[in-house]
């Protein structure tokens, strides 16, 4: 059994699910927390309850994932309802993950939302046509960071988009230092995707454009993950996501710099939530092997040339 802390949050288990495609329900969240996952992550909410984008919406191809979901979700005063009845019901440390169109809507819903233990702030869903992602605006990234810092006592992890740019990456982590950023979740779907089916010549989203996730970002996830540790010095600890589906991927990870694991694609397998007992398993061996007492031991331990 593996534990992990997230500088004072104690873990036991090393894995989450990742603010996913469709854990939206009080049945869906104890699913998870009845399972190896050591802390339950909501759905990403939103002020006002949505339908999400219209489908089809999600597929699977050779372990990637592209969605185009438009974060369907029953809103936030629905979601903390649900938080609070979760609550009652398991240990394990809760991360509401919310998304605010404007730093007004971020403050009010993180208020509301501070039952849950973090809250995971997705300034990053690619599927929004229409409106950018705010990770992507340093000055509107900073500004929702201040009001949810001013609104809750909660611990604060941002959910991050994939950088494709180191220069945009190193300025986002000045915003998160400067504002008190307690935990980073790297990467989120790699946006601006599409799936083309040549047989049928047809594209197969509705909203034609979604996000890729799985094995096709997992090195994208490496890359960042890695320059935030160097970035923050284990100051700000960091969530590994992207193309986790074995222990192996996920021992690579924390050789990167990561101290816990955010899983998704690998979640919508006839495994379901029971793919986290078998890479705790496969990640305990991966330490043993490689002559690791902790998880934590390993973090950061990539060597370089
Ligand atoms: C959605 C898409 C994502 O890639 C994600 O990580 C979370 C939510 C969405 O469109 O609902």
């Amino acid at each position: 059994m593996l534990k992990t802390k997230l500088g004072d949050i104690e873990l036991d288990g090393v894995f989450t699910n990742g603010s996913g495609a469709n854990d939206d329900s009080l049945e869906k969240l104890l699913q998870i927390a009845g399972s190896r996952a050591g802390f339950v992550t909501t759905k990403t909410s939103t002020f006002l309850p949505r339908a999400g984008n219209p489908g089809p919406r999600f597929y699977t191809l050779r372990n990637t994932t592209i969605n185009s979901m438009g974060l369907p979700n029953p809103g936030y005063k629905k979601m903390a309802e649900i938080i609070r009845e979760l609550k009652t019901k398991t240990k394990k440390p809760v991360f509401a993950s919310m998304s605010g169109f404007d730093a007004h809507e971020a403050g009010e819903m993180a208020k509301a939302l501070s039952a849950a233990d973090v809250l995971e702030l997705n300034l990053s869903c690619p599927n929004l046509h229409g409106k950018s992602q705010i990770i992507y605006d340093p000055e509107a990234t900073d500004e929702v960071l201040k009001v949810v810092k001013k609104s809750t006592d909660r611990k604060i992890a941002v959910k991050v988009a994939p950088f494709l740019d180191s220069d945009a990456q190193l300025e986002f982590c000045g915003i998160a230092k400067k504002r008190g950023v307690d935990l980073i979740i790297a990467i989120n779907t790699l946006g601006n995707a599409m799936y083309v089916d040549a047989d049928r010549e047809k594209i197969m989203l509705k909203p034609k454009w979604g996000g890729i996730g799985g094995e096709a970002i997992r090195m994208v996830g490496w890359g960042n993950v890695r320059r935030y540790y160097e970035y923050f010095k284990g100051s700000i600890p960091i969530v590994g996501c992207g193309g986790i589906f074995t222990g192996k991927d996920a021992f690579a990870y924390a050789l990167a710099g990561a101290s816990a694991f955010a899983c998704a694609s690998a979640l919508y397998t006839p495994e379901g939530v029971n793919a986290f007992a078998r890479m705790e398993k496969e990640l305990e061996e991966e330490l043993k092997k490689h002559n690791y007492s902790s998880l934590a031991e390993a973090v950061g331990k990539a060597k370089e040339f």
